[in-house]
């Protein structure tokens, strides 16, 4: 693992990668960006991993869960001969399975990406600790199955880059145990220069090959290019794939999936949300088909926050909160969680801009570590409704206790340590008397 300070020799760090990209005009992904007035604390430099294995080996590892078994198992190899198998079994070095894959490849402007090869392997016993090898070769790597049923504990990281912060933040993640990793979108920072897809890969490998890593897509995702490249997301659609199928969607964009007696919708804040969009006609499906008995808890992630006091993207989640919040209110969901934002801020729970005992609590976290530093004003005073803000980077942590319960912790990065700032007991809406009539619940009130 190297790493490029990007004060003192950011130029070598810029010669060899960004070489045959310079001509990629950085226009389309920048109309998202933030404006140049807010001040950040100083971002620290990118770390460029490097492939240190052979051509034919595994690199890029991460796994995602699909349907209520099984695991997609996904990598890259420079060798576009190396088969798409994965090999596994409870035992390591003993590999009594085996499931095979597709692969594909795909272009962007002069760079060429390596076989991405994606495999579904199951049906997997839950709570269950799996050794697998990629592509028929070492290295082995192993992940653990969650669990069917409560406590189930996930981490959620927005905006996590690929700085000494996201390593920071990564080391502490892994500091703790937990079963699904959750990310609210702005993966790589890549920003067109597709050899730093590759080196995220690399960087994340170590956690993202032991849990489930399901995320949905930021603004830096987007990568589009008026003519060429005009839908965009062609590095993270062909990189991260989603289960989106499997929940009846069309589109890696968005999705949902159940683990652990919770159900968890990825909507995408960078694709059509407006009312009767296929976004929204899925959502609207995906929400009737929810059994609260079954899975007691709904969580949200997406993007740009609709509940923001930060100058930084003030307004940008408005357009998706107008067609959407109806919805999600009268579904009764728990929890929403965006990114966005390089801060942390915990609202209370809310509907139409008002406190409201049966809407969910709005959660920004995109303090991952991202290159582009945190976003350090704050509107003052702080409206009624915004319970704990502070710009600083970290992780979250959401323990799901059981049907009634579960607890909200957020650690800051100080140094080598992580710190819990804020933290939350919560009670789900499905067990909430006044909240499970629904519609005029909190009417009666
Ligand atoms: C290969 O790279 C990984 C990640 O950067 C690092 O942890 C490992 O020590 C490296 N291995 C070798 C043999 O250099
Ligand atoms: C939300 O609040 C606004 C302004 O207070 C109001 O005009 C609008 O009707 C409300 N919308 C809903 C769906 O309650
Ligand atoms: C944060 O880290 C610094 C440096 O390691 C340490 O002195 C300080 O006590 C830590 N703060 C807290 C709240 O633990
Ligand atoms: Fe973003």
């Amino acid at each position: 693992m190297k790493t490029w300070r990007s004060s003192s020799n950011g130029v070598i760090f810029l010669v060899p990668v960004f070489f045959s990209f310079i001509l990629v005009p950085q226009l389309v992904f920048r109309s998202y960006a933030s404006p140049p007035e807010y001040t950040r604390h100083p971002p620290r430099s990118i770390i460029f991993t490097e492939h240190n294995r052979s051509n034919s080996q595994p690199q890029q590892v991460h796994i995602s869960l699909v349907g209520k078994d099984h695991m997609r198992i996904s990598w890259v190899t420079d060798d576009t001969k190396a088969p798409s198998i994965v090999e596994y079994g409870e035992t390591s070095g003993k590999y009594n399975s085996l499931a095979t894959g597709n692969h594909l490849r795909y272009e962007y402007f002069f760079y060429k990406s390596g076989e991405i090869h994606h495999v579904k392997i199951g049906p997997l016993q839950p709570s269950t600790t799996y050794y697998y090898r990629c592509s028929g070769v070492e290295p082995e790597f192993s992940f653990r199955t969650p669990p069917t049923n409560f406590p189930i504990e996930f981490v959620i990281v927005g905006d996590l880059g690929q700085t000494e912060w996201t390593a920071s933040t990564l080391e502490h993640v892994g500091q703790e145990d937990y079963d699904v990793f959750l990310l609210p979108g702005d993966l790589s920072y890549a920003d067109t220069q597709q050899p730093l897809w590759d080196s995220f890969g690399r960087l994340v490998e170590p956690y993202a090959s032991k849990r489930p890593w399901m995320v949905t897509e930021g603004n830096h995702e987007v990568e589009s290019f008026p003519i060429i490249y005009p839908k965009g997301f062609k590095a993270y659609n062909a990189r991260w794939l989603m289960p989106y199928e499997e929940s009846g969607s069309t589109s890696n964009l968005y999705y949902s999936f159940d683990v652990a007696r919770t159900h968890i919708i990825m909507l995408g804040s960078y694709t059509d949300y407006k009312k009767e969009s296929e976004q929204y006609l899925w959502l609207q499906a995906d929400l009737a088909k929810i059994d609260r008995l079954k899975t007691p808890w709904i969580f949200v992630l997406l993007h740009a926050p609709w509940y923001n006091s930060n100058d930084a993207h003030k307004g940008e989640g408005e357009a998706m909160r107008k067609a959407m919040e109806e919805l999600l209110y009268n579904a009764r969901v728990d929890v929403i969680f965006a990114g966005h934002v390089h801060a942390y801020e915990r609202f209370t729970r809310v509907y139409n801009n008002t406190a409201d005992p049966c809407g969910p609590v709005h959660i920004t976290i995109g303090d991952g570590g991202n290159r582009e530093g945190l976003a350090m004003k704050f509107e003052n005073p702080a409206p009624s409704i915004s319970m704990y803000r502070e710009p600083s980077f970290g992780h979250g942590r959401l323990r799901v206790m059981d049907e009634r319960t579960a607890h909200w912790a957020w650690h800051r990065n100080n140094e080598s340590d992580s710190i819990v700032a804020d933290e939350l007991s919560l009670q789900s809406l499905s067990t909430s008397k006044v909240c499970t009539q629904k519609g005029e619940s909190h009417d009666e009130l």
